[in-house]
């Protein structure tokens, strides 16, 4: 058989996606049901977003896109949250900056900040743990910009437009913010999402 490794590919690649979408759909009907539980404990944020970089790694130099982890600003960041949940947010919105970024880089940054409730940058309000994933990509269509984070929205030939609904609704139901806007400085697009630091993030 010529070809195997070739349709072995494509078969394990379409298998992926085919999960990847069940699962989607079945998040989908936990948040119109109210049902999308939370199960919470104390991780190393820093950790969960190295392990995300790595596994998306091959993708990117693929396509010759570099993906880095800012450590300038990068804070010890412990944080109390529902890690395989904060995972799929930051495996979502790094699999678009992918996707929208034919060669480039990725900063991906993770720091505390005062953010207000609005979710822009703010000295007054209250303290937060902020992931922010900057690329140097298409930038957001003008159309799509309005309606980001509704269900289906999509621009892409592959996608179904349901990652950045289930990001929102797993902020959401952390108490953060997720947010976008494109760069002005340079091209591409940012997304930043936010965590409210609380006491048991303090313990
Ligand atoms: N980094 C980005 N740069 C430019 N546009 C983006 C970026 N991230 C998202 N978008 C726009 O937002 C749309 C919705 O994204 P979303 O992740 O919800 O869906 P999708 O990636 O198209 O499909 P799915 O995630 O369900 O596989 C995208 O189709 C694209 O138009
Ligand atoms: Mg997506």
């Amino acid at each position: 058989l010529k070809n195997f490794d070739q349709y072995f590919e494509k078969i394990i690649r379409n298998a992926k996606r085919l999960e990847k979408l069940t699962e989607d759909v079945l998040d989908v009907s936990r948040i119109e049901g109210k049902n999308l539980q939370l199960s919470k404990s104390y991780f190393d944020l820093n950790q969960t977003i190295k392990q995300v970089i790595e596994d998306h790694q091959e993708e990117a130099l693929n396509k010759e896109v570099q993906i880095i982890f800012d450590s300038k600003k990068n804070i010890p960041a412990t944080v109390y949250a529902d890690e395989a949940r904060l995972q799929q947010v930051i495996d979502n919105l790094l699999s678009n900056a992918i996707n929208f970024t034919q060669n480039g880089t990725i900063t991906i940054t993770a720091y505390r900040a005062q953010v207000d409730t609005k979710g822009e940058m703010d000295e007054s309000d209250r303290e937060s743990t902020v992931v922010e994933i900057r690329d140097t990509g298409t930038g957001i269509n003008s159309e799509m910009l309005p309606r980001l984070f509704d269900k289906f929205a999509t621009r892409s030939m592959s996608g179904t437009g349901l990652g950045l609904y289930i990001s929102k609704s797993i902020v959401d139901s952390h108490d953060g913010k997720i947010w976008a806007y494109n760069n002005k400085d340079g091209k591409g697009a940012t997304f930043t999402f936010t965590l409210p630091v609380t006491k048991k993030d303090k313990k």
